[in-house]
């Protein structure tokens, strides 16, 4: 995508969004309510167009590519409506009828964890289970490119991880995947990379792990023994309150050394010594906050 933008009447949802995915990479897009992730899958899936900019996705352009670009594309989008009186197998394979080389349907229902649920109405299911059928009706075309607009909202905890073991797996085979999500933990353990989006804007974007860093310092604590003497103690800027001390330093593996030859020095324990970096969500709340004009 280059300088897209997206207008809805007044509302100027995008504002000039830049975006490369690698063919193969899982890309996760992150960012509030209203950010404009879902509105930047859509058009990347043909679903609305832009207002201005430029978008290829294998070399075509989704807005104006038919057939041969939907036969290579999965979609399981934000809010789905699908034929809920149709049985869980019968809509999985109405949707396999419109591919030119689709997967099995019964086996994409395992791989979703809904093989039990094959013959039931789609509108029985409970509201996770109707999420796993959007993520089944994702892969029934066996796409080269997948578009995954919040895919595990709803899951209960052992589903959002079979979802992502999934879409592991799927990126083992080569396909690339681009996802949103508010779950940080799931962009940790999914995503390639990530961009951040703020109200139409990408206000960061790398690995999980460069974000990370690039929010800096991590948090070195110990607990003291009551009555013990810091005297010496070398961190300058430490943090000491009456029961445990808290340093935050770019440079951690220098201020343990420090810190623990001080110690050992003075046949100190260190109780509860932790060393702990931010979180991606902890870097992502400082960036949703970020200001952007309007
Ligand atoms: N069809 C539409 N008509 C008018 N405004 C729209 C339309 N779709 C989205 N918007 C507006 O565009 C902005 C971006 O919406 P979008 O759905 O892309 O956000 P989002 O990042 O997906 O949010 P969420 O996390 O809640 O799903 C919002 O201000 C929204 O109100
Ligand atoms: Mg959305």
């Amino acid at each position: 995508m280059r300088g897209l933008h997206k207008r809805y009447g007044d509302i100027h949802a995008l504002r000039g969004i830049d975006l490369d995915v690698e063919a193969g990479e899982v890309f996760a897009l992150l960012g509030p309510n209203g950010a404009g992730k879902s509105t930047t899958v859509e058009i990347l899936e043909g679903h609305r167009g832009a207002t201005s900019g430029t978008v290829r996705v294998m070399g075509m352009d989704p807005a104006t590519s038919g057939r041969e670009y939907r036969d290579r594309i999965g979609i399981v989008l934000q809010h789905s409506g699908i034929e809920d009186e149709l049985s869980v197998r019968e809509a999985l394979e109405m949707y396999a009828s419109v591919y030119a080389d689709p997967a099995d349907p019964d086996e994409v229902l395992a791989q979703v964890g809904l093989g039990e649920q094959a013959d039931q109405r789609v509108k029985r299911l409970s509201g996770g289970q109707q999420r796993r059928i959007d993520l089944a009706l994702g892969l029934i075309g066996r796409p080269d490119v997948l578009f995954l607009d919040e895919p595990t909202t709803g899951f209960d905890p052992a589903a959002r991880r079979r979802s992502w073991e999934l879409i592991a797996g799927l990126r083992s085979l080569g396909v690339t995947i681009l996802l949103t999500t508010h779950y940080m933990d799931e962009a940790q353990q999914l995503a390639d990379r990530v961009a951040v989006i703020v109200a139409g804007e990408i206000v960061a974007g790398g690995t999980p792990v460069q974000l990370m860093e690039a929010a800096g310092e991590t948090a070195i604590s110990f607990r003291t023994e009551p009555g013990s003497s810091l005297e010496g103690l070398p961190l300058v800027d430490a943090v000491v309150s009456t029961t445990s001390v808290t340093v935050r330093t770019m440079a951690p593996t220098t201020v343990l050394h420090e810190l623990t030859g001080w110690a050992l020095s003075r046949d100190i324990e260190l109780h509860e010594l932790s060393v702990t970096r931010p979180t991606l969500e902890d870097v992502y709340l400082q960036l949703a906050e970020t200001e952007v004009e309007p």
